[in-house]
C-alpha cells in the first residue's frame, strides 16, 4: 500500500488506476483510526476496485478554541491499519498542501440551512470547514463512490444535500456507527477521555435510547423528553451541548406529525465533547 502527500503523487496514481478502468472508492478521515473507519474501508472493497483513503486533519473545519493542536495524529498506526484492511492508497498531505495560501484566501463550499441545526449552531463555521475540505478532495480524486459514518448524522446529510445540490457524480454510502461493548461510539477523542470519564461516557448512548424507547411507546412532548434527557445527562457528570428531537431527512426539530425521527445528541465529559445519534 502506497502513501503519497502530494495532490501532484495522488493525481498521477489515480489517472494510472482510471485508465485501467478501476471504480475508484474514497473513504475521508482525520485518522487515528478505529474499527469504526476500518468498517468504512472494508465495504469500501465491495463497491469498487481501488479504495483511497485521506488523513488529514482539516483545520478549516476547527473553531478557535477547539482541540486542532491536540487532535492525535498518528500516521504509521493507520498506515498499519489500513494495509491490514486492504486498502489501496493513502493521501496524507500537509495543511500547506491544501491550503497553499492559507484559509482566510480559500473560496468555500456553503450549504445553508441543514448546517445552522445541532452542531453548527455549537460551532459555527465548522461543516463549511467540512464541505470544503471534503469538495476539494473530491476534485482532486474524482472517486466514483465516497463513504461515511452514521457518527456523524448532520456532516452525513451535510454531504449528502452538498453533493445532490452541486450535481456532484458521486455515489455517498452511509454506514451504521461502530460501538465498544458498553454501547460507546468509537471515536478518536475517546482518547482524551480519563478512567472516570471513559467509565460514565456509554451513559450518552443509553440516555438516547431511553428517549427513543419512550417515543417509540408513544410519548410525544419532545419538548418535555429533551428537558428529562438534558437533567439525566446532568445527574451523570455531563454538560449538555444539545439534545434534539428531530426529522430523520431534514434535521429540523420533530413535532407530533414527524414520520421518521433521529434523536441528536453532543454533551461534554470534562474538555471532551462526545457526540452520538439515534434513528427511531
Ligand atoms: P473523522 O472524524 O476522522 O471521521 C471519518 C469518517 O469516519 C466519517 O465519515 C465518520 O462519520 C466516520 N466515523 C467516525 N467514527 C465512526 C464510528 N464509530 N462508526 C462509523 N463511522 C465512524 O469526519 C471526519 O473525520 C471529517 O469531518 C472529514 C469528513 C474527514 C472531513 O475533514
Amino acid at each position: 500500500m502506497n502513501t503519497v502527500h502530494t495532490i501532484k503523487e495522488l493525481r498521477s496514481i489515480v489517472a494510472q488506476q482510471r485508465k485501467k478502468g478501476q471504480r475508484i472508492v474514497f473513504v475521508p478521515t482525520m485518522g487515528n483510526l478505529h474499527e469504526g473507519h476500518i468498517a468504512l474501508v472494508t465495504e469500501g472493497l465491495s463497491h469498487g476496485d481501488f479504495v483511497i483513503t485521506s488523513i488529514f486533519v482539516n483545520p478549516l473545519q476547527f473553531g478557535a478554541n477547539e482541540d486542532l493542536d491536540a487532535y492525535p495524529r498518528t500516521l504509521e498506526q493507520d498506515q498499519q491499519k489500513l494495509a491490514d484492511a486492504g486498502n489501496h492508497l493513502v493521501f496524507a498531505p500537509s495543511a500547506n498542501e491544501i491550503y497553499p495560501q492559507g484559509m482566510e484566501s480559500q473560496s468555500k463550499v456553503i450549504v445553508p440551512e441543514l448546517t445552522e441545526l445541532h452542531c453548527g449552531a455549537s460551532r459555527p463555521g465548522h461543516f463549511t470547514g467540512v464541505s470544503t475540505v471534503v469538495t476539494m478532495l473530491f476534485n482532486m480524486i474524482q472517486p466514483d463512490v465516497a463513504i461515511f459514518g452514521e457518527k456523524d448524522y448532520q456532516q452525513l446529510a451535510v454531504i449528502r444535500k452538498m453533493v445532490k445540490d452541486l450535481f456532484m457524480p458521486i455515489e455517498i454510502i452511509g454506514l451504521p456507527t461502530a460501538r465498544d461493548t458498553d454501547g460507546l461510539a468509537k471515536s478518536s477523542r475517546n482518547g482524551y477521555l480519563s478512567p472516570e470519564e471513559r467509565a460514565i461516557a456509554p451513559r450518552l448512548y443509553e440516555i438516547i435510547n431511553l428517549t427513543a424507547e419512550k417515543i417509540r411507546q408513544g410519548q410525544r412532548d419532545f419538548t418535555q423528553l429533551t428537558r428529562e434527557a438534558e437533567s439525566l445527562l446532568k445527574e451523570h457528570h455531563f454538560k449538555p451541548d444539545y439534545f434534539n428531537i428531530a426529522d430523520s431527512s431534514t434535521l429540523e426539530l420533530a413535532d407530533k406529525t414527524t414520520q421518521s425521527i433521529t434523536i441528536l445528541a453532543a454533551a461534554f465529559l470534562g474538555g471532551t465533547r462526545l457526540i452520538d445519534n439515534l434513528t427511531i
